[in-house]
């Protein structure tokens, strides 16, 4: 196991820990692997009845690592990071998520599938796909649209406005806005609450509320992945890819 994961279960309540600073938290395959399949043992382990997904003060995830669409865009197989959606989204365990600071692309996209999203002031969630000259994935174009409507999904999916944490509570993205220091601890309470009730009414009222999405959810990931998989292979998608690569060059 690396340390790329910080993994701590204290009465029921699993906190995984995103612990990649020097990339702002960017998931890499290896780490998709390992949330991943820390979400699935979570699924099978007893001894877990909720899960607590944090980032740093600084940082929640900065989506998908950029070197990595760069180099390595068309793998074969399931993608990294829809097993871990898959692991994520497939838990019926309740999933608390502790965000500071900016949570981009997948970063904001994974809190669409948690079920308490807890967020600083310094919180950000930024959806910047279309710049990238990509499309959402993982359902976010048709959750954000769900619970947003329309309009206000546009604002985020179409002209890739960040949102603070205000906006996000405002719209419904999150369900509280706390000091930065207060937002772990706050995250870690509601779970060890929830993990005081019965795990079975807890997973199985999970179920019953995720239930009405589930299918049209899985539908619409089929026609976003392979847009996205088209997408990246775009001229305006490898041209956004080199020009962060040649600023973070540019600065060294
Ligand atoms: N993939 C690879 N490296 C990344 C990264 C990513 N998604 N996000 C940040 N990094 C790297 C930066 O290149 C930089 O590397 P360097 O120290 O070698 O120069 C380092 O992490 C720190 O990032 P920096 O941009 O200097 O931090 P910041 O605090 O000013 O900004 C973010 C943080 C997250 C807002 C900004 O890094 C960002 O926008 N990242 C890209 C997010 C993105 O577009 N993700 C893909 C979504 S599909």
């Amino acid at each position: 196991m690396s340390n790329l994961i910080i993994s701590e279960l204290n009465d029921g309540v699993l906190s995984l820990g995103l612990n990649r600073p020097e990339r702002k938290n960017a998931l890499t395959p290896e780490l998709y692997v390992e949330l991943a399949d820390a979400l699935f043992a979570a699924a099978e382990n007893s001894q877990v009845n909720v899960v607590v997904l944090h980032g740093s003060d600084e940082v929640f995830c900065a989506g998908n690592d950029i070197d990595n669409f760069a180099a390595n865009p068309d793998a074969d197989g399931e993608r990294p990071s829809r097993y871990f959606m898959r692991a994520l989204s497939g838990l019926m365990k309740p999933v608390v998520a502790a965000v500071n600071g900016p949570a981009v692309g997948i970063g904001a996209t994974m809190l669409l599938h948690c079920d308490f999203v807890y967020a600083g002031q310094n919180a950000q969630l930024i959806f910047p796909f279309v710049k990238l000259g990509l499309c959402p994935e993982f359902a976010s174009s048709l959750l954000l649209v769900s619970r947003l409507g329309y309009q206000r999904a546009a604002e985020l999916l179409l002209l890739c406005e960040p949102c603070d944490a205000q906006r996000a509570l405002r719209l419904g993205l999150v369900n509280d806005v706390l000091a930065v220091e207060a937002v772990l601890p706050h995250a870690r309470k509601v779970a060890a609450r929830l993990a005081s009730q019965s795990a079975q009414a807890l997973q199985t009222s999970k179920s019953l509320m995720r239930e009405g999405l589930a299918q049209a959810c899985q539908q619409q990931i089929e026609k976003e992945t392979e847009a996205f998989t088209r997408l990246l292979d775009s001229p305006e998608a490898k041209a956004a890819f080199e020009a962060f690569l040649k600023r973070r060059k540019a600065a060294a």
